[in-house]
C-alpha cells in the first residue's frame, strides 16, 4: 500500500508529463498554464488512495485520475469568471492572463479532454464509472447556480447552504473515492461509504475554504482574502453573522450586502471586525469539526482492515489543520 505522499508524487509526476500537441495553442497554453500551478490534487489522490485499498497496482488508473484532475481545473477556469477572482494559486487566474473567451473555451475544451482521460480505464467498469462522473458533473453545475443565486439574496438559510456546497463541492470529493473503489473492484456497499465518507470531508473541506477567504494568509492560501465577502456569497460564516447579529451588526451587515458602491478593503474590514465580533472563526470551526466527526465514523464502516485506513484518516487530520 501507498501512502498518500508517494500517490501524491505519482499524479503530479503524471500530470506533468501530459503534452498538448493539437493546436491552435491559445486554446492549449491556458490548460498548460493552470495545471502546472499545482494546487493539492487532493481529488486524484483520494481516487488513488480508494483504488489502493483494493489494488496494488495504481498506474492502472492515471488515466481517471488525470481526467478527475483536469476537471477539477476546468471548474476553477469557469468559477474564477463567475467568482470574478484574479488570483488563484497565487498565480494570476487565466481570464486575467488571457481574457474571458479564453477562461470560456479552454474551459471547454478541459471538460471534453476530462471525458477523454476518464474513459480511459479499464472497460468492465467503464459504463459505472462513467455514469457516476456525469452525474457528479452535472450536480457539479447545479451548486454553482445555487451559489450565484444565494448571491442575490438574504435569506439563505443553513440547511440550503450545507445543500449548496455538498453539491459545488463535496460530491466531485465524494465521485473521485467512489470511482477509485469501483476501479479497485470494491462492493457496491463499500463504493457507497466511501462516497459518504467523501461527502462528510467535502462538506468540511468547503467550510474550511470559506474560513481561509476571510481568516487565511494570502501567500499560502493562494487566493485574494475577503473574495467572498465582496462577492455578497452566502457562506456559513455570513449566515451565523446575520443570526447572531444584533439591532446595529444587523443593520451594518445589510448595508454592505446591498451597497453597490465601496472600498473593497473597507467592506472586507467592516465585515471580518462583524465576524470577529460574534466569535464567527469558532462557530464555523465546530462546525467543520462536526462534519470530520462524521466522515471519520463513515470510513469505520468500510469493510477492509483497520491497517488499511490509517492512511485515509492521516490525509483528513492533515487536511483539517491545511492552510491552503
Ligand atoms: C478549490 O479547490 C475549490 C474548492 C472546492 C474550494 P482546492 O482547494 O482543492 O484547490 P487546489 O486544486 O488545491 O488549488
Ligand atoms: C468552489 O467554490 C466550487 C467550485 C469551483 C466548483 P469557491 O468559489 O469557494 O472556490 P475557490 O475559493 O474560488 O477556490
Ligand atoms: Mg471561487
Ligand atoms: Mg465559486
Ligand atoms: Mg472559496
Amino acid at each position: 500500500m501507498f501512502t498518500a505522499s508517494q500517490l501524491l508524487d505519482k499524479i503530479n509526476t503524471h500530470v506533468s508529463e501530459l503534452q498538448f500537441v493539437r493546436t491552435p495553442k491559445g486554446l492549449y497554453e491556458p490548460i498548460e498554464y493552470v495545471l502546472s500551478l499545482g494546487g493539492k490534487r487532493i481529488r486524484p489522490v483520494l481516487m488513488l488512495m480508494a483504488y489502493n485499498l483494493y489494488k496494488d497496482d495504481v498506474s492502472r488508473i492515471y488515466g481517471p485520475a488525470t481526467g478527475i484532475e483536469v476537471y477539477h481545473n476546468y471548474t476553477l477556469l469557469h468559477d474564477d469568471l463567475m467568482d470574478r477572482a484574479d488570483i488563484r494559486r497565487g498565480k494570476a487566474t487565466v481570464h486575467k492572463v488571457w481574457n474571458d473567451n479564453t477562461a470560456i473555451l479552454s474551459g471547454d475544451a478541459m471538460l471534453v479532454l476530462a471525458y477523454q482521460y476518464m474513459a480511459d480505464c479499464p472497460p468492465e467498469y467503464l459504463k459505472k464509472v462513467m455514469d457516476v462522473f456525469s452525474l457528479t458533473a452535472l450536480e457539479i453545475c447545479e451548486g454553482q447556480q445555487m451559489d450565484m443565486e444565494f448571491e442575490q439574496r438574504s435569506d439563505v438559510e443553513e440547511e440550503e447552504y450545507i445543500e449548496m456546497i455538498r453539491l459545488k463541492t463535496a460530491v466531485l470529493l465524494a465521485g473521485s473515492l467512489k470511482i477509485g473503489a469501483i476501479l479497485g473492484g470494491a462492493s457496491s456497499e463499500d463504493a457507497e461509504r466511501l462516497y459518504d465518507f467523501g461527502v462528510q470531508i467535502g462538506v468540511a473541506f468547503q467550510l474550511q475554504d470559506d474560513l481561509l477567504d476571510v481568516y487565511g494568509d494570502p501567500a499560502v492560501f493562494g487566493k485574494k482574502i475577503g473574495g467572498d465577502i465582496l462577492c455578497n456569497k452566502k457562506t456559513y460564516m455570513l449566515i451565523k453573522a446575520l443570526e447572531r447579529a444584533d439591532k446595529e451588526q444587523f443593520a451594518e451587515l445589510n448595508n454592505w450586502l446591498t451597497t453597490e458602491t465601496f472600498d473593497p478593503e473597507k467592506k472586507i474590514g467592516a465585515v471580518t471586525a462583524i465576524y470577529n465580533q460574534s466569535g464567527i472563526k469558532a462557530i464555523c470551526e465546530n462546525k467543520m469539526r462536526e462534519y470530520y466527526t462524521r466522515a471519520m465514523e463513515s470510513l469505520d464502516a468500510i469493510s477492509v482492515a483497520e491497517e488499511k485506513k490509517k492512511e485515509l484518516k492521516a490525509l483528513m487530520k492533515h487536511l483539517m489543520y491545511r492552510e491552503m
